[in-house]
């Protein structure tokens, strides 16, 4: 079903001291950065390997990661896993029993098609789908 581990997720609530961390101290390159205003964060992707950490700051209070850092504080949010096609891994998730919070797929970072699959059903960890655009990892 997964082809391999796209990105972990970790959200920060300081955006420049953890870019400071993974880019300075551990040396991996900024690939890219975005704000997507409708999952109320900025988030800036950096390459290790043929994977990346994917660091999401808030753009408030009042959202996903906003309340997951008040309620947990800062640290590994999700785990983003690279599928061919999200669709059919949407599909075979669902009848597989696992409860989605995403039923179709939506943008994510860097035009990627997402889905995520809910923490109760995968032993507490926040799972991500991720079909790269085309031509781009
Ligand atoms: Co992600």
């Amino acid at each position: 079903m997964f082809e391999s581990i796209d990105h972990v997720g970790v959200a920060v609530e300081d955006l420049e001291a953890a870019v400071a961390l993974y880019s300075g101290t551990f040396g991996m390159p900024v690939q890219h950065r975005e704000t997507v205003a409708e999952q109320g964060v900025e988030a800036v992707l950096l390459g290790v390997g043929d994977g990346h950490v994917e660091l999401l700051a808030p753009l408030g209070e009042d959202t996903p990661v906003g309340k997951f850092l008040a309620r947990k504080g800062p640290g590994i949010h999700h785990t983003a896993y690279r599928c061919a096609d999200v669709a059919t891994a949407i599909e075979q998730c669902r009848s597989r029993g696992l409860r989605l919070i995403d039923e179709q797929p939506r943008r994510g970072i860097r035009d990627s098609l997402v889905a995520f699959v809910h923490p109760a059903s995968t032993g507490g960890v926040l799972t991500e789908l991720v079909q790269p655009a085309e031509g781009g990892h």
